[in-house]
This record gives C-alpha cells, sequence and structure tokens, in this order.
C-alpha cells in the first residue's frame, strides 16, 4: 500500500478526460487500495483517479461513519438521476473551499466490482453526491467549475495565499470528496 499524491486545483492535469478500463486486474485492484489508503488518509469521503494522476475510470468511496464501508466503482455509468438536491461539497483538490452544488437528488449508477463483475446501486443522499462529484472528476471537471466565474476567480486567489502545506479545518460537517 502506499499513500498517492494528490493533485490540487488548478493542476491542468485535473482537466484530463479519464479512459475506461480495459480489464480489472491486479494493477486496478491495487491502485484501488492505494487510492483508499490516501482517502482514508487525507481523510476525505471519496476520491477519484484523476486526482492521483492516474486517468483510468475508477472511484472509491466511504460515506459511513465508521469508515470501513469501502466502494469501488470501475467504468461507472449513470444510468437514471431523479429530482434535485443542494449540498455543500469539498473536495480533496481544493482544500478548504466549501460551496453548495445543485446535483440530481437520486441516482443509479452501473459500474464494475474489483473483480470486473458488473453491478447496479441505487443511491441518495451523500452517496449519490459524491458519485456524481467523484465521476464529474473522470470527466476532468473539478465542482467549483459549477460556480460563477467571479466565485471562481476568488477561490483561486484564495487557494494561492494558502500555505501549500496547511491541511484542510477539521471538524466541518461537511463533506470533503
Ligand atoms: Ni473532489
Amino acid at each position: 500500500m502506499a499513500l498517492l499524491h494528490i493533485l490540487r486545483y488548478p493542476d491542468e492535469r485535473l482537466h484530463t478526460v479519464a479512459s475506461l478500463v480495459p480489464q480489472v486486474d491486479d494493477k486496478i485492484r491495487q491502485l484501488i487500495k492505494d487510492m483508499a489508503e490516501t482517502m482514508y488518509a487525507a481523510p476525505g469521503v471519496g476520491l477519484a483517479a484523476t486526482q492521483v494522476d492516474v486517468h483510468k475510470r475508477v472511484i472509491v468511496i466511504d460515506v459511513s461513519e465508521t469508515r470501513d464501508q469501502l466502494k469501488a466503482f470501475i467504468n461507472p455509468e449513470l444510468v437514471a438521476t431523479n429530482g434535485e438536491s443542494d449540498f455543500e461539497e469539498g473536495c480533496l483538490s481544493v482544500p478548504g473551499i466549501f460551496e453548495k452544488v445543485r446535483r440530481a437528488e437520486r441516482i443509479t449508477v452501473r459500474a464494475l466490482d474489483t473483480e470486473g463483475k458488473p453491478f447496479t446501486l441505487q443511491a441518495d443522499g451523500l452517496l449519490a453526491v459524491c458519485i456524481q462529484h467523484e465521476m464529474d472528476h473522470l470527466e476532468g471537471k473539478v465542482f467549483v467549475e459549477y460556480l460563477s466565474r467571479l466565485k471562481q476567480q476568488r477561490i483561486l486567489k484564495k487557494l494561492k495565499k494558502q500555505d501549500q502545506r496547511a491541511p484542510a479545518p477539521e471538524g466541518a460537517r461537511r463533506a470533503v470528496l
């Protein structure tokens, strides 16, 4: 296992569109293990391979309080979306920034598991937010890009001022995805 380096916005590599995983093999399973370790250590509730500069369609998520319900999605696809809801999101690639984003309230996602078997999952609440946020990363999109140009400029300024080694604030009841 290894901790991976997380790219920080506005790193251009975060805008890379990830490619499909042709085969779920040991290399992909190792990537998932390393991504999970990196996500738990950060700490965050989700991480996309894009954020660790691996441009493959892989995401890991754990929204449980107990931090022992790891979910991995390989080649995820949204097959249905319903409703709308606003949620205050953060991102390990945009430390210290939290903004409301409107997304689908309920989703159905199809993906491959770590054995390469397809599965379908229905999600709502934080899990639905997280899946959509991480899938955006695979398309090269960072959540702050949903905000107004003015807000994005303010965020860029704030990030430049931040000490690059400073951790994200602890204890916020908001999700770092
Ligand atoms: Ni993120």
